[in-house]
């Protein structure tokens, strides 16, 4: 057994760690929560899993770093350097080595370069050799809740290409739809398989089925707009992602029951939403409906809304699992709820 931190990011409370094992989920790894610090979740695994890490930093949007952890200590500079002495640094001797250090709310007095230089020495009185600019192999030691986190880097996350992808970025662009980071924590709450079909029913210019396409599902989605149809067209080409987009109603789809295996959706909401419906309430009711005809049993569905949604799904049959609430600004509170479809 081995023990992985995932180094999450701050842009939310929970939705970091439900991202991260909703991805273990997906990809099926075997795991236990070993310990949660601020920032930090650390699973126990099989050694056997550490090569699937390499498919978990292609996935994740909200961690920085995925680290094999070498040892837990308290956060004090003399435990850490006797920590670190004690571990068995196995890199070849023929690799350059960089430590960082990285400490969650800075309350810990230690000085990060005293840390990085103390760590370094062990490492080089180790026979290995630093190199500050492009190491082959980088070490972590994350300082959170008084404790002290020394691993070695698996994978780190390229979050720059989220920005890349950002709505202004893309062929086609329409206001008011969910960020790519946040959308790919949605996909991967979901439980999105490679090679499984993902459902946006309120698909748009297509960014939720553009960050499922690109972990490699399939992608479905439906749209009451001509225009913004061909404008989501024009991005999933873009992306060379793989789908089907179909000129619908989402209170009344075309689609056989059970077949597709998750749902992630950005329905209209806010007081600029074209809602194409009697009224919101009446379009999320019907909508609901039919997102548990589509989805399997043993699906998810992850819907983002303002109001409140738990009574109409559990109405219409589904397991309320989590709501998460995002604040966008001071007239905007999002509600990300993840609904599941037990069998
Ligand atoms: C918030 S936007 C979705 C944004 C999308 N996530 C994206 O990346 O562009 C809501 C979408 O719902 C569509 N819509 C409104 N009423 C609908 C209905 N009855 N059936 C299907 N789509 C509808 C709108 O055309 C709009 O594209």
């Amino acid at each position: 057994m081995t023990l992985i931190a995932f180094e999450l990011s701050g842009e939310h409370s929970v939705i970091p760690c439900a991202e991260v094992i909703g991805a273990l989920e997906a990809e099926e790894i075997d795991f236990l929560i070993y310990r949660q610090f601020d920032r930090l979740l650390i699973i126990e695994t099989y050694k056997s899993n550490i090569p699937l890490m390499d498919v978990l930093t292609r996935r994740l949007s909200m961690t920085w770093h995925i680290l094999q952890v070498l040892g837990i200590c308290d956060a004090a500079a003399p435990d850490i350097i006797k920590m670190v002495e004690s571990v068995e640094i196995d890199h070849d001797r023929s690799l350059t080595y960089r430590i960082r250090t990285k400490k969650i709310k800075r309350k810990n007095q230690i000085s990060s370069e005293d840390l990085e230089r103390g760590i370094g020495k062990v490492f080089y009185d180790n026979g290995y050799k630093a190199d500050l600019k492009n190491p082959d192999v980088e070490y972590r030691a994350v300082l959170s809740g008084g404790e002290c986190i020394f691993g070695k880097i698996l994978g780190s996350i390229d979050r720059s290409a989220f920005e890349h992808r950002n709505p202004s970025n893309k062929p086609f662009f329409y206001p008011g739809v969910v960020m790519p980071r946040l959308a790919r924590a949605m996909v991967n709450i979901a439980r999105t398989k490679r090679g499984g079909i993902v459902m946006d029913p309120y698909c748009g210019t297509g960014g939720i089925l553009v960050e499922a396409g690109l972990i490699g599902a399939v992608t479905l989605g439906c749209d009451i707009q001509k225009k913004i149809i061909m404008g989501g067209q024009m991005n999933l080409d873009y992306y060379s992602v793989d789908y089907s987009i179909l000129l619908q109603d989402a209170g009344n789809m075309a689609l056989r029951d059970v077949c597709v295996d998750c749902i992630v959706t950005d329905p209209p909401y806010g007081r600029s939403a074209i809602i194409w419906a009697r009224s919101l309430d009446h379009l999320m009711r019907y909508s609901l409906k039919e997102i548990y005809r589509v989805l399997r049993p043993g699906g998810r569905a992850v819907v983002v809304s303002e109001c409140h949604l738990e009574d109409l799904a559990v109405e219409v049959g589904f397991h309320v699992d989590k709501v998460f609430i995002q604040r966008v600004h001071r007239s905007l509170t999002r509600r990300i709820t993840v609904l599941d479809k037990v069998l």
